[in-house]
């Protein structure tokens, strides 16, 4: 192991510790292979010297189109990743997620105004990127790896947000409100203890309690400011359910804020699906069928039904994996049992309304 100055680092160095920030946020972890972009990334974050092995390794090549990773019998979401379009999306999303860091983290000691038009500017170049509405559910799936920081959370239910709102068929004033609304709904974890985000295990009971104070902690940031109404409702009922079992109120159905309501709905989906230190990523099927069998007591019942009946559509042509270990591709969705849609396993059809000893384990 040896120390080098950031200015001599070249591609094919092996890291040998975990990189930090000077406010202890991770760079790289350890034996990452450096290439060119974790060469430029170290450096944009002011470090001077990091500690590289004495060996070096070669650098994995970057992929590039579908071929790369096995002909024809790739699935459709190796596909996807295979993509420039998702590779780009993803270099996007992370530095994007980056910057919004020190802007929460500026907003919430108050030294920038908020500008919400600035603010969601990313947020229309990465749907620019993804495609559109349609594509950008095959760009979120399959970051599901991704960690599940404020920043990265916040700009997914910032994408979904927009989405569900155009699925709504809202205005399009409505949308812009939604997709500012997605981005800043948490805005208030930045005045909870950065200890509780940080946290690895499960928060305590305790713990949970000061957590869930960001929404009123990020209420009080923003009442004052000059931004709509409904953002600012968003902010404090994103956790309401419309069953009352939410909080911080209890508030129910209709009181709640209509775009809250959207929000709620993009903010569970996105958390589930999302791999966290303590667990892996649940498979949106499952989440699907959870939806299904609360989600009339629990959601805006417009929201929950047409987030499902639009979001299972996102997923024909999908390469799936059974309970059984038998794997296939997703043909038809039935609109009765949107989580139990016809799989083609080789030549066989798999019906999973019919055949409910069956479910759908994971998306592959
Ligand atoms: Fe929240």
């Amino acid at each position: 192991m040896k120390l080098v100055s950031v200015n001599n680092l070249i591609p094919g160095m092996v890291v040998s510790e975990n990189i930090y920030t000077l406010d202890d946020r991770l760079v790289l972890p350890k034996d990452t292979v450096l290439d060119e972009k974790d060469i430029e990334r170290i450096k944009s974050h002011s470090l001077y010297n990091i500690f590289v092995e004495d060996e070096m390794k070669a650098v994995a090549p970057k992929k590039e189109g579908a071929k790369a990773s096995g002909g024809a019998d790739i699935s459709y979401a190796e596909k996807i990743r295979n993509t420039e379009e998702f590779i780009r999306f993803k270099q996007d999303i992370e530095e994007n997620a980056e910057k919004l860091e020190e802007y929460f983290r500026m907003l919430a000691n108050e030294s920038v105004p908020l500008d919400v038009d600035k603010l969601t500017e990313p947020v229309y170049h990465l749907f620019v990127e993804a495609g559109g509405t349609a594509g950008i559910f095959d760009m979120l799936h399959n970051l599901r790896d991704n960690s599940d920081a404020v920043y990265m959370h916040s700009l997914n239910v910032s994408l979904i947000s927009n989405t569900l709102a155009t699925w709504m068929r809202l205005p399009q004033e409505k949308i812009q409100v939604a997709t500012a609304a997605g981005l800043l709904h948490d805005i208030g974890k930045m005045l909870v203890p950065s200890e509780l985000l940080k946290k690895t295990d499960p928060l305590t009971e305790y713990e949970q309690k000061v957590m869930d104070q960001h929404v009123v902690k990020g209420y009080e940031l923003v009442k004052d400011k000059d931004i709509d109404t409904h953002i600012k409702n968003a902010i404090l009922m994103h956790h309401e359910l419309c069953d009352g079992t939410g909080f911080p109120f209890h508030i129910k159905g209709d009181k709640i804020d209509e775009i809250a309501s959207i929000v709620t709905v993009a903010n569970v989906y996105d958390n589930l699906t999302t791999k966290k230190t303590y667990r892996a990523p649940i498979c949106p099927f499952e989440v699907i069928a959870q939806f299904e069998d609360e989600g009339l007591q629990k959601y805006e019942p417009n929201a929950i039904m047409t987030f499902l009946t639009n979001i299972v559509n996102t997923f024909i042509a999908n390469r799936v994996m059974l309970n059984s270990g038998q794997t296939g591709e997703i043909v038809f969705i039935n609109p009765d049992h949107l989580s139990r849609p016809m799989v083609k396993c080789g030549e066989q059809f798999v019906d999973l309304a019919k055949d409910r000893g069956l479910s759908i384990v994971a998306v592959i």
